[in-house]
């Protein structure tokens, strides 16, 4: 492995802008029913990178609105496909980025997310009932950037949170789940959101966390794993809202991230040397930028936006 050199900033803009023209790769092929997260993936990147101006703003917001169904107030990951909350926080927060909320019904869609909250203040994914933490702060992350959180019962919604807390500190996806640093970031993302920070072991957490930085200075998901760039974000943005970062040696992260980039082509992958797609792309650049990289937009840890947009859509509020 040779020196990591710097982020490849105008490679991977090429490479964003280039596999969202490839509509007939095999990685779009995979990817069909994911479109719209891969949408948000790729065009936060951009927007991270101070690019968002290279694609067509009109052309982003007409076809995320054809994945919109009005009968449901849900957006589905491609045109025809079923709606669910994933696609419809990503739609929502790409609509954010290009500051177009105003193309949505928001009491439609934020009645569709609330009408998934059961009774025992969990969340389901859709109208086929899978519960998971997942959606607990997919919902609460859309209700709030739509302003309409008082739609739930989000005293109950943060009880169910906290009922999937362990004794290591971490987060599952159920009450009794293993903790894993993806439904970490949702648990903790939604209490951080919901002014419920006061639930969590600081201590605890944020000694779980940073165990997961491996020798090669990555971070993993859960004890045993191989690191994984995936994970600078869920871990990252925890020990931020936690305010734990400085456990993380950020050198040697912002190393193995650089290291796992196509420097010709563009793209990030998962770890050095293997093929790069989107996600990681995404979350790559996202972890640099929670570590003030040069260059890099700052996001905020608990929407998964840059700092900008969040600020914007919350002091318009306050007006
Ligand atoms: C790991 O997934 C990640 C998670 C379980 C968290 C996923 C969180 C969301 C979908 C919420 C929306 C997120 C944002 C940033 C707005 P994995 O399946 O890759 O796990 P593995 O490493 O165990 O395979
Ligand atoms: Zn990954």
């Amino acid at each position: 492995m040779g020196e990591p050199g710097e982020l490849a900033a105008d490679e991977h803009v090429r490479y964003i802008v280039t596999a969202e023209k490839k509509k007939d790769s095999f990685e779009s092929l995979v990817m069909e029913h994911l479109r719209l997260s891969g949408a948000y993936w790729g065009l936060t990147t951009l927007d991270l990178l101070h690019k968002l101006q290279a694609v067509d703003a009109r052309e982003v917001v007409d076809w995320i609105m054809s994945c919109y169904h009005p009968e449901s107030g849900g957006f589905a990951g491609n045109v025809g496909h079923d709606p669910h909350v994933l696609y419809t926080l990503s739609a929502v927060q790409v609509l954010c980025l290009f500051d177009r909320l105003d193309v949505l019904d928001v009491d439609k869609i934020a009645d569709y997310v609330a009408g998934l909250q059961k009774e025992d203040g969990s969340f389901a994914g859709d109208i086929w009932g899978e519960v998971d933490t997942r959606f607990s702060y997919i919902s609460i992350c859309t209700l709030s950037l739509l302003h309409r959180l008082h739609k739930i019962n989000v005293e109950k919604a943060v009880e169910y949170i906290v009922s999937c807390k362990n004794l290591d500190g971490g987060f599952g996806a159920m009450p009794g789940g293993e903790s894993h640093a993806g439904q970490i970031f949702c648990c903790v993302g939604a209490l951080a959101i919901t002014g419920s920070l006061h639930h969590v072991d600081r201590d605890l957490l944020g000694w779980w966390l940073c165990e997961r930085q491996c020798r090669d200075g990555g971070l993993n998901g859960r004890p045993e794993k191989l690191a994984d760039v995936c994970y600078s974000w869920w871990v990252l943005s925890s020990l931020i809202m936690i305010d734990r970062v400085h456990w993380i040696d950020k050198e040697k992260l912002a190393k193995f991230i650089l290291n796992c980039q196509d420097k010709e082509n563009g793209g990030i992958s998962d770890r050095p040397d293997n093929a790069v797609d989107i996600y990681h792309t995404y979350f790559g650049v996202a972890g640099l930028s929670l570590m003030e990289y040069p260059g890099v937009k700052p996001m905020d840890p608990a929407y998964a936006l840059p700092l900008d947009v969040v600020n914007r859509i919350f002091l318009r509020k306050q007006q």
